[in-house]
């Protein structure tokens, strides 16, 4: 099989299915939007080859491929994306103790290495085990039937295969545990038996895991544990995973197998198999440049990459022979079209922080994309890139945060006439600030793109300019979209006794970030959600003593799971001190801290520095102002709300400014 370049579009499960697991609209859209663009290879979302294989469909729904009803819904979505040059692959996999359904299988009763999947499950039988191999085989099979041009085994991430693969899930004594050998063979049946139904023209692919990271997963199994009401697992084994010395010697046998390419990943736990915004970009080719010196066959490698100029370097430097780039291509479908045209400017870049893709899965059953609100919606919006509209209309943004950015670009694309004002010097808003913490910087990483389109779009930016009602009368929009944001404010009811500081010093979040203000050496940090403990750990990088209060039971709830994960297990390495449920903070004379709890008192040591970082307001003066004119208004982002599960977030922020740059 040739394909057309060296980027792949991986399996990644997206949600978009009916209610019996069938492809929708909205699925084949989705793809087809990605397939123009034309990366060499697309797979979509992994298929399971039997119902105890397949994912609990309370958290996401997979296509049940054993059953004829799927198949037409296949056939479109295939015949839908080979309108354009892309092999188009079918993933497989059997998810076993990872299912999250009440009944589980695996090759030992052998809890996750993670603890997050909580029961037990039941050791296979060989019996099972051959209906399982056979399953792959017959899934293979229907797949190809529905047009698929490959296959790929998904032996990676902790499901199935790879718990046989990993000494640590894998405690059987008969052929199929034990040594290497013996904890191989599953897989290799499973290719055999798939390679016998399809023939020798059918590639093969298997996704395989360089490194399971087994003793890494504690940061993320607290955090998810609490999230799905698990218990949380005290003990995390230390050894025992799947390592690259292991895969290195597999590899041939693979080749020898007939297997056509690896398509190499990491982790057994969500911290690594998708990685956030705190792994380095990039940093697992290491793993496919040490394999490529084992076979022949292609070697594929992922991973944060996600800019085209890094997939080239790794390519280039013989790191591995393609680069599977999947955030990348849900943040901009048009990736690969815009790299092969060199206007790698033009790419607007995933940002890492998982809130729309996993974090979508996890809360909603499907994706959406922080940066990209089109994800999901391509079967609704049609104009890819906006149909002009008849009456362009004068229209303001006040405000050049995320929303004002946004709602700016989408207006100007319909052909608005617009003009954006911002009160700073700059444009971002908040962005600017959440991109100043440790190891986030890439939260920034959409603002030159931003930038770029308003300038082709010919949006009038004003900085320094405050909208007020003299601008008002002043420019006399036909419409005035309010992206004013949010602001921190003093949490009077919850922080008391602030008439009693006396060298204490109090200070906004916002302004301890944007001003780089200097704090005293202890410092405790009112509110625990992602601000909060963003600002906490931008503290203790600086080596103050830092103290979070929280009023409820977790931290930064707004941030994506294994985002979360990783800035707690920052805070914690740190010794940053958190304190969940805390009713008040009393602050008493000659300057003592008091965290008040349900039934408990607790007196900090000392703190020289309150940073107020728990609750903001809407800032929406403008909307009064803009009554009195009777401007119609629209009011977008953290103006129009902070409280809500997904709001104060850039997701929220960009998908609202999309909604209403569109429809004004
Ligand atoms: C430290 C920090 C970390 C964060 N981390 C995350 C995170 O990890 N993930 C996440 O999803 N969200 C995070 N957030 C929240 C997120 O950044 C905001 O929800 C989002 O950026 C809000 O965008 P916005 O455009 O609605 O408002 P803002 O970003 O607040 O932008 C409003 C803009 O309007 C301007 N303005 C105000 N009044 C006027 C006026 N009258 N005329 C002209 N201009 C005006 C302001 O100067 C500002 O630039 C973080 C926020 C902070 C502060
Ligand atoms: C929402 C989502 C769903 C995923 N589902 C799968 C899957 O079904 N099969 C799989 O092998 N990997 C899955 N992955 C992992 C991706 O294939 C990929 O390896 C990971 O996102 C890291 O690559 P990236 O940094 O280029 O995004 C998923 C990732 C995301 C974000
Ligand atoms: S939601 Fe965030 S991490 Fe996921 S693709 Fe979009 S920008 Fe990237």
């Amino acid at each position: 099989m040739e394909v057309k370049n060296r980027v792949m579009m991986p399996a990644m499960g997206i949600g978009f299915l009916d209610e019996e697991g069938c492809v929708t609209s909205q699925l084949i859209e989705f793809y087809s939007e990605r397939a123009r663009s034309e990366p060499g290879m697309i797979m979509p979302s992994a298929i399971p080859v039997q119902p105890l294989g397949a994912n609990n469909p309370n958290m996401l729904r997979m296509v049940p491929i054993w059953d004829d009803k799927t198949l037409h819904g296949l056939e479109r979505m295939v015949a839908a994306v080979h309108t354009y040059d892309v092999r188009f692959g079918a993933q497989l996999l059997h998810m076993g103790i990872r299912s999250g359904q009440e009944e589980t299988v695996g090759p030992s009763a052998v809890l996750a290495a993670d603890g997050v999947y909580g029961n037990l499950p039941r050791e296979m039988s060989r019996n099972e085990i051959k209906e399982c191999i056979k399953a792959f085989g017959a899934a293979a099979e229907r797949c190809v039937k529905a047009g698929f041009d490959f296959v790929e085994i998904h032996a990676a991430h902790g499901y199935l295969i790879s718990q046989f693969l990993t000494p640590y899930y894998n405690r059987r004594t008969d052929e199929y545990g034990g040594d290497f050998n013996n904890r191989i063979r599953f897989l290799l049946e499973i290719i055999h038996e798939v390679r016998v139904r399809l023939g020798s023209e059918i590639p093969i692919g298997v996704r395989i895991n360089g490194d399971d990271f087994i003793q890494e997963g504690r940061w993320t199994a607290a955090e998810l544990c609490r999230l799905f009401g698990f218990e949380e697992p005290t003990d995390f084994p230390q050894e025992g995973g799947w390592t690259l010395a292991q895969l290195c010697r597999l590899a041939p046998i693979l080749e020898e197998a007939s297997v056509d390419y690896l398509n190499i990943t990491t982790g057994v736990s969500y911290d690594h198999t998708v990685p956030p915004i705190y792994r380095e970009q990039g940093e697992f080719a290491y793993i496919s440049e040490e394999v490529k010196k084992h076979v022949s066959i292609p070697v594929v490698i992922r991973g944060r990459i996600k800019n085209p100029i890094m997939a080239d370097d790794i390519v280039g430097k013989g790191k591995a022979d393609m680069v599977a780039m999947g955030r990348a291509q849900i943040a901009d479908a048009e990736m690969v079209e815009k790299a092969r045209k060199g206007d790698i400017a033009e790419i607007r870049l995933c940002i890492a922080d998982c809130r729309g893709c996993s974090e979508g899965i996890l809360r909603y059953g499907e994706i959406s994309c922080a940066v990209n609100p089109r994800v999901g919606r391509e079967y609704l919006i049609k104009d890819v890139e906006g149909g002009k509209i008849a009456a362009a209309k004068r229209v303001l943004v006040a405000g050049a945060g995320c929303a004002g950015l946004e709602a700016a670009r989408r207006a100007a694309l319909a052909g608005h006439r617009v003009i954006l004002c911002e009160s700073r010097g700059w444009i971002g808003g908040q962005l600017r600030l959440a991109a100043m913490i440790p190891k986030r910087q890439e939260m920034g990483d959409i603002m030159p793109w931003y930038e770029r389109q308003l300038n082709k779009l010919g949006v009038e930016i004003r900085l320094n300019t405050l909208v007020d009602d003299d601008l008002l009368s002043q420019i006399g929009p036909d419409v005035l979209v309010i992206a004013t944001g949010s602001l921190p404010e003093v949490p009077l009811g919850y922080i008391k006794g602030l008439e009693n500081i006396k060298d204490i010093e109090l200070v906004m979040a916002d302004e301890l970030l944007e001003e780089q203000l200097l704090t005293g050496d202890n410092v405790l940090v009112v509110g625990g959600d992602q601000i909060g403990l963003q600002v906490a750990d931008y503290l203790s990088e600086r080596h103050k003593k830092v103290y979070v209060a929280e009023r409820g039971a977790q931290f930064a709830e707004k941030m994506a799971f294994q985002d979360r994960a990783y800035l707690v297990g920052r805070i914690i390495d740190k010794a940053v001190e958190r304190r969940a449920r805390v009713n008040s903070v009393e602050i008493l004379a000659n300057d003592e801290v008091w965290m008040v709890y349900d039934d408990a008192r607790e007196r900090l040591p000392r703190v020289d520095t309150i940073v107020l970082a728990s609750d903001r307001r809407p800032n929406i003066f403008l909307a009064e102002v803009a009554e009195k004119r009777g401007i119609e208004t629209q009011i977008i982002g953290d103006a129009s709300g902070v409280t809500g599960e997904d709001q104060g977030t850039v997701l929220s922020a960009v998908a609202s400014g999309y909604e209403v740059g569109r429809q004004v």
